[in-house]
């Protein structure tokens, strides 16, 4: 029998929930980062595990809407995961993960994401690796760009300064982005809090926005300047947060603007997609110092809804057979008939196409893993010859996901 409960949290939960989030990811304390993460806090969607009266774990969900091949999705963003080191391995994130999937089920949400502060632990709960993250440390005197800067104009300014752009900006440009999610006003000012507890040592967070002939924004970028100094000279850096462009225009001119900052010798990003388009337009790309990285980490709870939601590259009928321990109502043979304008997933009782476990759909739900990757390990069957092709056809997605933001 379980040694513990698992409640909805109250209001003044609040101090013993960052206290047991900053323990258990080894921060220390600060009263500015405790009001910060607690405006951004949905009270009624955290829970807390109490183990001999004590808080014993805690984990919460942000409700927002998920980019996805053709649409959006509201999808359970599941984070500040923690059980006190005195309590672990006794199965209190698996209780945590089975009452955030019941809620979020009947919150309407079909998926659940998350990032992992280490790819070990979700697996076992049905969670598939959606994106990877490239990540760059360029050494701007030895690659250019071999694109050339295009018209338009470019602006620095404090980012609370062109906030109302930058939402407004974002907000087209994140539903064409499989990956990316919904940023509510609240989630703007904790991406714009700019704490000093977050900045390791930089200063602080600056942003630059791209306007066209017109005057209209089209993109923008967060960055940070690392200031350092070598024996031989300036040797700073500028650590890319966020680069968001609604055109290869903008894409070419924030790129231009980062790797060219006076008295900055690298250019250090974490968030680019795997097919990121700057790949093929610097003049040496071994020099970007890339590496793969876990990105956003789906789990599909609701594999008839979520497999609706989203659309297919080309058109699609087949039979996948599902086994899911933890959300048996997803164990069957599903029917997907799909095309780019809509989609619909049901119960059937024909013969299976393809079958696999539903960690392998949370993988190509997003559309930047083929099923035809995972076939090779066995964790995908073909039935049907030339059904994986068929599927991975209409499944795959371009441009393929990405992930903007760890949450
Ligand atoms: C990760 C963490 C939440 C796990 O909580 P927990 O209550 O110990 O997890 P459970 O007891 O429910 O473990 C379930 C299973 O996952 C395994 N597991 C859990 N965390 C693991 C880890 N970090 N590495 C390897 N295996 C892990 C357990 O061994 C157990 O396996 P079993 O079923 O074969 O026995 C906890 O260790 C923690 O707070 N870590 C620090 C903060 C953190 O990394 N949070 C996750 C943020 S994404």
């Amino acid at each position: 029998m379980s040694d513990h409960t698992i409640e909805t949290a109250r209001e003044s939960d609040w101090d013993d929930i960052f206290r047991l989030v900053r323990m258990a990811f080894l921060y220390e304390h600060s009263d500015d980062m405790s009001a910060t993460e607690r405006k951004v806090c949905e009270i009624d969607r955290t829970l807390v595990a109490r183990r001999d009266g004590e808080l014993a774990g805690t984990s919460t969900i942000q409700t927002r809407q998920l980019a996805v091949p053709g649409g959006l999705v509201p999808a359970a963003h599941i984070t500040s995961v923690a059980v006190a080191p005195t309590a672990r391995r006794r199965g209190i994130l698996t209780g945590l993960m089975r009452r955030m999937f019941d809620d979020a089920l009947a919150a309407g949400e079909p998926v659940a994401v998350l990032w992992a502060s280490e790819g070990r632990i979700y697996q076992r709960f049905g969670y598939g690796l959606a994106t990877a993250s490239l990540g760059f440390t360029i050494d701007r005197t030895e690659v250019s760009l071999t694109v050339p800067a295009p018209g338009g104009r470019l602006r620095e300014a404090e980012p609370a300064a062109l906030r109302d752009e930058l939402v407004a900006l974002y907000d087209r440009v994140y539903r064409q982005r499989p990956g990316w999610s919904e940023r509510p006003p609240r989630l703007w000012d904790y991406r714009l809090a700019d704490l000093k507890e977050w900045r390791q040592g930089g200063a602080e967070m600056r942003a630059v926005a791209h306007y066209d002939e017109s005057g209209t924004i089209d993109g923008y970028a967060l960055w940070r300047p690392m200031r350092r100094w070598s024996d031989s000279g300036p040797a700073s850096e500028v650590r890319v947060i966020e680069h968001v462009a609604a055109n290869p225009q903008a894409y070419i001119a924030l790129w231009t603007y980062l790797t060219s900052v006076d008295l900055t010798k690298t250019v250090h990003a974490w968030f680019a997609a795997p097919d990121e388009p700057l790949l093929h337009a610097v003049s040496d790309p071994e020099r970007l110092n890339t590496r793969l990285g876990d990105g956003l980490w789906v789990r599909v709870l609701d594999v008839p809804a979520a497999f609706a939601a989203r659309r297919y590259t080309t058109d699609i009928d087949l039979v996948l057979e599902v086994t899911d321990a933890a959300v048996p109502a997803n164990t069957g043979r599903w029917r997907l008939t799909g095309s780019p304008t809509g989609a619909t997933c049901s119960a059937t009782g024909d013969e299976p196409d393809l079958s696999c476990d539903v960690r392998a759909l949370g993988a190509v739900y997003l559309g930047g893993t083929a099923l035809t990757t995972l076939a090779g390990t066995g964790q995908v069957i073909e039935h049907t010859p030339g059904a994986l092709a068929r599927a991975d056809a209409a499944l795959r997605w371009y441009p393929g996901p990405s992930s903007q933001e760890v949450f």
